[in-house]
């Protein structure tokens, strides 16, 4: 399926890697010009020589930390009219029990997941409505539909921002603006590697164990590379996807058990 994307200008955060890059990859593949942003400048540089390389297509990086007001207004003064935005990147410094989080936890969890993309999002609307055409994805987590108290870090931001996306897209839709988000199940990122091997090592299971345990937490029992979920994501910044808007789409190997 062509998305008719092509000549389309793309923002991707949290584009280096991981899920963000796969998106990124995706994009370029259906002819769209980039814009990736993560906050290591060499890895960054790296990831779009790849995809110039593979797909041909115009890829402009900038390195900023969109947990930071500074890095959200640098970000924005470098690009202000993406016809795409994927926002992806940021999670909690710290887990574990509530009783122990400060303020300054809950004001990073909340810049990095809920006041980056607003201020994003808040940035170049207005710019796609006029232009008739806007496709905005935020990539959020399983979670935000079975919150977990331990997840609250995550799960509340994620949560206000969906709140947040679901007005703004019913006032964008007469103008072909869609707000979507995209909610992951188990993804095999390296970060998901990495947190797998961590866990071995706390554990003294081995890492496959660990792996085969993750698995079984959805129907399909296993992960899913990044490009099965990056497929939802490109779909959504479609053309045809126009119709789509103000909904938050689970792509979790059936590990939500409810119908809705
Ligand atoms: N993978 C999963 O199974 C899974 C499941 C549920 C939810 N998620 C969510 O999906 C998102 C992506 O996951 P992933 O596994 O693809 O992660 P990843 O492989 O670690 O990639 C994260 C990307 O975001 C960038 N980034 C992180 N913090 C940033 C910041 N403050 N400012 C700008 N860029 C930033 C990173 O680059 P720099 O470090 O250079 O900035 C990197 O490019 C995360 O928000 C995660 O919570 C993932």
């Amino acid at each position: 399926m062509n998305l008719d994307i092509a000549g389309r200008k793309a923002m991707v955060c949290g584009a280096s890697q991981g899920i963000g890059r796969a998106c990124a990859e995706l994009l370029a593949k259906e002819g769209a010009k980039l814009v990736l942003v993560a906050r290591n400048e060499a890895k960054l540089a790296a990831t779009a020589d790849a995809i110039r390389a593979e797909y041909g297509v115009d890829v402009d990086i900038v390195a900023a930390d969109l947990a930071r007001q500074e890095g959200r207004a640098h970000v924005l003064a470098y690009c202000n009219d993406p016809d795409i935005l994927i926002h992806n990147g940021g999670w909690p410094e710290t887990d574990g029990d509530f009783r122990e989080w400060t303020h300054a936890n809950w004001q990073q969890a909340l810049d990095a997941m809920m006041l980056a993309p607003i201020e994003l999002i808040t940035g170049v609307v207005e710019g796609m409505a006029s232009r008739k055409f806007g496709r905005i994805v935020a990539i959020t987590s399983r979670f935000v539909k079975e919150p977990q108290l331990e997840l609250s870090l995550s799960v509340c931001p994620r949560l206000g921002l969906t709140g947040f996306m679901s007005g703004l897209a019913r006032e964008m839709a007469p103008h072909n603006v869609t707000l979507n988000t995209a909610l992951p199940g188990i993804i095999a990122t390296d970060t998901q590697y990495q947190y797998g091997r961590d866990l071995a090592a706390a554990s003294g299971k081995s890492f496959e164990e660990i792996w085969k345990e993750r698995s079984s937490t959805n129907a399909a029992k296993r992960f899913a590379e990044p490009s099965e979920f990056a497929s939802l994501c490109a779909y959504l910044c479609s053309a045809q996807a126009g119709f789509i808007t103000g909904q938050n789409i689970l792509c979790d190997g059936g590990g939500y058990p409810g119908t809705f």
